[in-house]
């Protein structure tokens, strides 16, 4: 077999970074996909090069996937790519791209509420549907990135959380059409790495935790590539939370 293909968007830092750094040391060519972070995403690439003494297998793509016209860039420069038509498609596409920002319900605006869906939804249903022929070739798998949400009320972010809702039913229902071909899954990370805004309260999270801190961004890297390398799993979800799903 030659060597396995992953796109991975939001990758130039945080959990993507990790996953990425994950899968490149278990031999995948990883494409790296970033926004803004493309200075990240090359300091990630020369840090590899310097620890492992060989260059990262792999190439960074920029696309705002706000933008139609960046995300159809970004379908035809995999589809076009050389390492996926050389190692028999793509074997893993993974959803982590995403906007997370609180705010009181009555402030949430049209566009914010679009944004959320065009990230968390839209943009995982295009990009799978656009290259379910490569994930098919490669019976692939698709990872979406979700969250410990599902059923519960988080303060101000009912525009994030329904849409993370909606992510992880796109995910379940792909693992049905695209099977048997396809494998498709999502992990569900808890309080691992906080955003900029939430310092107070990621602490009040940490406190319900039964394992009693934070995850680190390599519980979720492992998680993914553990689905990665599961032929026999498909329609699951993986809650990396240290026990906060059955916290009483
Ligand atoms: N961190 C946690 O504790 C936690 C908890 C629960 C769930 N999760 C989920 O796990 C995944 C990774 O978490 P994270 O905290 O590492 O993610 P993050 O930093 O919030 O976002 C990852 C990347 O998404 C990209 N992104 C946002 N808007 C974009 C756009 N319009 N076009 C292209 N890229 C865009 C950004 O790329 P650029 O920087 O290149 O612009 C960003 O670096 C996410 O799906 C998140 O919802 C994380």
């Amino acid at each position: 077999m030659g060597q396995r293909v992953a796109l991975i968007t939001g990758s130039g830092k945080r959990i993507g970074a990790a996953t990425a750094a994950k899968l490149l040391a278990d031999g995948w060519f990883v494409f790296l996909h970033v926004r803004n972070s493309v200075e990240d995403a090359q300091k990630f690439l020369e840090s590899y090069q310097r620890e492992n003494g060989t260059p990262a297998s792999a190439e960074i793509v920029r696309a705002d996937l706000d933008s139609d016209e960046e995300l159809e860039q970004l379908i035809q420069h995999v589809l076009a790519h050389d390492s996926v038509k050389i190692n028999g498609g793509l074997h893993g596409l993974i959803h982590n791209a995403s906007i997370y920002n609180s705010m009181n319900f009555e402030e949430v605006s049209l566009e914010e509420l679009r944004l959320n869906n065009r990230i968390h939804v839209e943009v995982p249903f295009l990009l799978t549907q656009r290259l379910v022929e490569p994930l098919k070739t490669a019976n692939g798998c698709v990872v979406g990135l979700i969250d410990t949400s599902l059923g519960r009320a988080w303060k101000g972010l009912s525009h994030y959380t329904s849409s993370k809702a909606a992510l992880r039913q796109l995910m379940m229902n792909l693992a049905g059409d695209l099977a048997p071909d396809v494998r498709v899954n999502c992990v569900a990370p808890g309080a691992i790495m906080a955003a900029e805004w939430e310092a107070e309260h990621f602490a009040s999270v940490l406190e319900k935790i039964p394992l009693g801190r934070a995850g680190e961004v390599e519980d979720v890297a492992n998680a993914i590539s553990f689905l990665l390398d599961s032929p026999y799993l498909s329609g699951q979800v993986i809650e990396v939370d240290g026990g906060w799903s059955v916290a009483p």
